[in-house]
């Protein structure tokens, strides 16, 4: 048999001239009993044999809430704050286009951030009222809820600060009562991404013992010091607040198997779905979890990424469209059974039209 992996192509081909003459001359046929190029000639046998294929299904659409007018978030073109008005119009538009899932993050007035992040615990702060329009609205959507600080504090730490120090059992206690407040505001999913030790399992007690043995628990569960966050902390406003960085609590990028253990912890302590952030520059971590442990598994393609192919499309140095559909089904064919998005809604109508 012919099948010769490995053999330099160029031992094989005889060189031909490059004179015309010669060139119309048949090449002579290499003795290739597997040839994949041919699953590979037409679009329908290339669409036939096709592994993974994205579809509406596998969209979350995070979105920005603030007070006041929309406002574009100038690291993320294409991306706007929006008032709670729009908020609901934005959730219409994603049960339009079939996405099953939106998430909400809050611009919180820089006057109510103080050092504990106590208008996180405001049964009317932004996402509350968000949540509570958009359920009233339309009560097909799937509504996910950030649980972490950041936003809500004076120093843009996701956890209670005390001397420079991020407090790790006394932050899971206010992340509970945060988690009650939206689950009591009509939140479906709550997804905690703060990484304190033990949130999901105090958290998933907190629900139940409220009478919430519904609400989804999506686990942020590894979630990098990254720097692909920048435009996101734009966008809610911590890029201000920030000192200092995330790495007493985030991973470190250079670990693999830690991601494995945290993932075993959050689904012994009650994650339903576990996610991996951020998205494209860990697909390794993303395919070793789905392996490993066959939960729905989903991956966020972070602010960076998006801003990176933003940059690069409005730059004109890659098409932005191709860019965006290659980089969504990469995680599809990495294991994702979803991806949270600032594409979705332009990958959606993509989608829907072809
Ligand atoms: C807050 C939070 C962050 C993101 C989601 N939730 C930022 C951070 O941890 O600093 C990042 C999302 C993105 O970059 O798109 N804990």
């Amino acid at each position: 048999m012919a099948i010769k992996y490995g053999r330099p192509i160029e031992s094989r081909v005889r060189v031909v001239p490059a004179e015309a003459k010669d060139r119309a001359q048949p090449a002579p046929s290499l003795d290739l009993a597997t040839r994949p190029r041919r699953n590979r000639r037409a679009e329908w046998a290339r669409r036939m044999v096709r592994e993974n294929v994205l579809t509406t299904n596998d969209l979350i659409w995070p979105m920005f809430v603030a007070e006041g007018r929309r406002a574009p978030v100038a690291s993320m073109p294409g991306v706007e704050r929006l008032p709670i008005g729009d908020i609901v119009r934005a959730a219409e538009q994603a049960a339009k286009l079939t996405i099953p899932c939106i998430a909400l993050f809050p611009y919180t007035d820089p006057n109510l951030r103080d050092d504990d992040g106590s208008e996180a615990l405001n049964p009317d702060n932004l996402v509350c009222q968000a949540i509570r329009a958009i359920k009233k609205e339309v009560p097909g959507i799937g509504v996910l809820c950030d649980v972490a600080l950041d936003p809500y504090t004076s120093h843009g730490h996701d956890g209670l600060m005390h001397e420079g120090t991020i407090l790790n059992d006394e932050t899971v206690a206010v992340l509970v009562k945060q988690a009650l407040v939206q689950a009591e505001a009509g939140c479906d999913v709550i997804a905690p991404s703060d990484m304190m030790d033990g949130r999901v399992g105090a958290i998933r007690q907190g629900l139940d013992a409220a009478g919430f043995t519904d609400v989804q628990i999506m686990a942020y569960t590894a979630k990098y010091a990254s720097a692909f966050y920048g435009p996101f902390r734009d966008a809610v406003g911590s890029s201000a607040t920030l000192t200092g960085d995330k790495r007493t609590y985030q991973m470190d990028p250079g670990n693999s198997d830690e991601a494995l253990r945290e993932a075993e912890l959050d689904i012994a302590e009650g994650a339903d779905m576990i996610m991996v952030k951020p998205g494209l520059p860990y697909l390794d971590i993303l395919a070793r979890i789905k392996d490993a442990f066959g939960l729905p598994t989903f991956a966020y393609q972070v602010s960076g990424e998006y801003a990176m192919i933003m940059a690069a499309a409005q730059n004109g140095w890659l098409d932005g469209d191709k860019a965006m559909i290659e980089t969504l089904t990469a995680f599809k064919r990495a294991g994702a059974d979803g991806v949270l998005t600032y594409f979705a809604p332009r990958v959606a109508e993509k989608l829907l039209k072809s």
